[in-house]
């Protein structure tokens, strides 16, 4: 038999002092993410996180809330891994550095390099930063005597205190970045971080008198280890090294990867590492420090109080909307804005747009044209080989960023084959091979598009893990093969035959406008509505035939483009598609909607009205609105129904 390769992540362990937020959760789903898409490439994939327990802070607020330390973070511990369990977090073991287990690794590391001479007593004068847990010289800090990171005030802090000698390491550590250019990612962390050394690297005071919240000093009980020192060590207590059974540690150490946000990279890769090389133990593969989840005013942390709570955000929007989300939004190494309105967007024109609209229309199709049955027939069409080809490329061009935890473009290059497939919806026009008789290159095209949403539902589920399931459902496959490993990415893996099942939209559209309103008014403007007059309404024209009506062609047509018309407030310039045919329709409602909410719905057209022109644009056809004075909705029709489609 023979073993799989490993892949060992990590996140940081959490500060159970409040409640996590959003930008919290995004470095777990991220790691999770990796961790899944590993598995499915053949890795034994290991993956911790855990909670860092000790310190002032720590103390300070269990006596806030009346608890001894530890019950206090048992509490909130708790509540932690169940926001985990609800984000789909699969993590291998979750750390937590009140245990003994971890506890007695850092006292054992720490009596190995007091005993070498690594660690010596002296007396600690300096400025301390309580919430960052973190000392500075006076030269470090800001201006404003404030802490560098945080930007908080800092206290003079004077104590007996044992010291690490990192000053030793440094030029082992310039040299050791030098040998593995890649081991702090992305490049400008790691260009920082060897300005930082280069500039002289002091040692470390790594232990405290004035509280008592942590791990003792072996050999000196007044003091316990300084928290960050204490922290570091978890992704080594974790796997057991230097217990009775360190075969986690043997198999997984050193760690593929330690994944945070670039506010701790300087403990990552500059303190961690150090203090490996003093213990004589290997370092760790990677740092990966992504960017800042920023709220309109800055950071989100829990101190600004500008906090999003996850578990509210799930139950709204759902799981797999959030985890897609966040690791959608935000570029490699850079920070993301962060707004409901965004993650809104981000459903309607990913999800619900792009991969639901793919899945909605090809078992509409197959239903519709092919009595619900996938078989690839004897003809294709010019259009197969570029979208065959795209889909062979797309895994390796995905796992090119994901091998680098760049996930959003990863994401991006899954997405391409969803829109190549959607295009080839529109270029193939199945409903015109269905008019014209041509079976088999119908069956062909439609065998085509559900494989590819086999394809790429496969890629997509590391970030989305309950998607797999559902869409297998619709399209008529074993459950128990949902997500499958790369393997399966073998193309023509559909089997020939299968009967689908259309179901519910995978990600119904929000109407963030309407969504909103409601928040915001909520009861108060229902009942204030109930009591308004009814509006008054223009009196009804006289009657017509159905003849005369049926002369009116009305047709289901989708938005493909949509601009505003220039120096007119009132007027949009929509693009829209019906069938083969793409028109250009001007249409007076830029009052009422941002061009690019419009792109995608379908609307209904007056599709053999004479053409006008409108500040020099030929508008051909008329989009229907509803509207009662002051508001207005453009009339809109579900995906299910095709394009080209009759309105009577
Ligand atoms: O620093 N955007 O714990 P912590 C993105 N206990 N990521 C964010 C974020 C935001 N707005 N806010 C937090 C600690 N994070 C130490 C770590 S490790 C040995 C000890 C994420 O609870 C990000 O990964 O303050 C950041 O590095 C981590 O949470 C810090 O969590
Ligand atoms: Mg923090």
């Amino acid at each position: 038999m023979t073993e799989k390769p490993t892949f060992y992540i990590t996140t940081p362990i959490y500060y159970p002092s409040d409640k996590l937020h959003i930008g919290h959760a995004y470095t777990t789903v991220a790691a999770d993410a990796m961790t899944r898409y590993k598995r499915q490439r053949g890795y034994d994939a290991y993956f911790l996180t855990g909670t860092d327990e000790h310190g002032l802070k720590i103390q300070q607020r269990a006596a806030e809330a009346g608890q001894p330390p530890q019950e206090f973070v048992d509490g909130i511990v708790a509540g932690i891994k169940q926001l985990w369990q609800l984000l789909n977090i699969d993590y291998s073991d979750f750390i937590r550095t009140t245990e003994s287990r971890h506890e007695q690794v850092v006292q054992r590391l720490f009596q190995k390099i007091y005993d070498q001479g690594d660690i010596y007593k002296s007396e600690y004068s300096g400025w301390y930063c309580m919430p960052c847990e973190t000392f500075f010289t006076e030269h470090q800090l800001a201006e404003g005597h404030v802490c560098p990171d945080c930007g908080r005030p800092v206290q003079l802090a004077q104590e007996e205190s044992y010291f690490f000698k990192m000053s030793k390491y440094a030029d082992q550590w310039l040299k050791f970045i030098e040998d593995n250019p890649d081991f702090i990612q992305p490049d400008t962390r790691r260009n920082e971080m060897i300005n930082f050394v280069k500039q002289g690297l002091e040692d470390l005071c790594v232990s405290r008198t004035t509280f008592d919240w942590g791990i003792k000093v072996p050999f000196d009980s007044k003091h316990v280890v300084y928290v960050w020192f204490d922290a570091l060590v978890n992704y080594i207590s974790a796997l057991g090294v230097d217990s009775d059974d360190d075969s986690k540690y043997q198999k997984y150490w050193p760690a593929d990867v330690h994944l945070m946000a670039k506010d701790i990279i300087r403990f990552h890769s500059i303190i961690w590492p150090i203090i490996l090389m003093a213990a004589g133990l290997p370092l760790p593969k990677k740092v990966v420090a992504h960017g800042w989840l920023l709220m309109q005013d800055g950071k989100m942390s829990k101190s600004k109080g500008n906090v999003v709570d996850p578990v509210v955000l799930a139950e709204k929007y759902g799981v797999d909307a959030i985890r897609f989300f966040l690791l959608r939004e935000m570029a490699y190494g850079m920070d993301a804005n962060y707004s409901e309105e965004a993650l809104v967007n981000c459903i309607n024109i990913d999800l619900a747009n792009d991969y639901g609209n793919l899945l909605s229309r090809t078992t509409a199709m197959i239903e519709k044209f092919l009595g619900g049955e996938v078989a690839p027939g004897s003809e294709g069409t010019e259009f197969d080989a570029v979208l065959w080809e795209l889909a062979a490329q797309t895994p390796a061009n995905m796992a090119k960023y994901m091998d680098k935890l760049d996930i959003a473009n990863a994401i991006a290059e899954i997405w391409k084959l969803v829109g190549k497939a959607n295009k080839y919806i529109d270029d193939t026009a199945p409903w015109a091979l269905n008019k014209n008789g041509e079976t088999e290159k119908l069956k062909t095209v439609m065998y085509n598009l559900a494989e590819v949403l086999r394809q790429v539902t496969i890629l997509i589920s590391p970030v989305m893990p309950n998607v797999a399931a559902k869409v297998w459902q619709q399209l008529g496959l074993d459950a128990a093969t949902a997500g499958q490993d790369w393997e399966a990415l073998a193309w023509g893996g559909f089997p020939a035959g299968t009967k689908i099942q259309r179901g519910e939209a995978l990600f119904p559209r929000i109407d963030w406008e309407k969504q909103l309103a409601e928040e915001n008014e909520g009861a108060a403007e229902e009942s204030a509505a109930a009591e308004e007059p009814m509006a008054e309404i223009a009196p009804i024209k006289p009657e017509i035939s159905i003849e005369d009506f049926e002369r009116i062609d009305l047709r289901v047509c989708q938005v493909v483009a949509c601009e505003k018309v220039k120096k007119a407030d009132k007027l949009l310039q929509l693009t829209v598609k019906l069938g083969n045919e793409e028109r250009t329709v001007v249409s007076g409602i830029a009052q009422y909607y941002q061009p690019d909410e419009l792109v995608g719905r379908q609307v209904v057209l007056v599709a053999n009205l004479k053409p006008a022109k409108l500040r020099g644009i030929e508008s051909r056809g008329m989009i229907l609105a509803a509207s009662d004075g002051d508001k207005l909705q453009v009339l809109q029709v579900p995906a299910e129904i095709l394009p080209g489609s009759i309105v009577r």
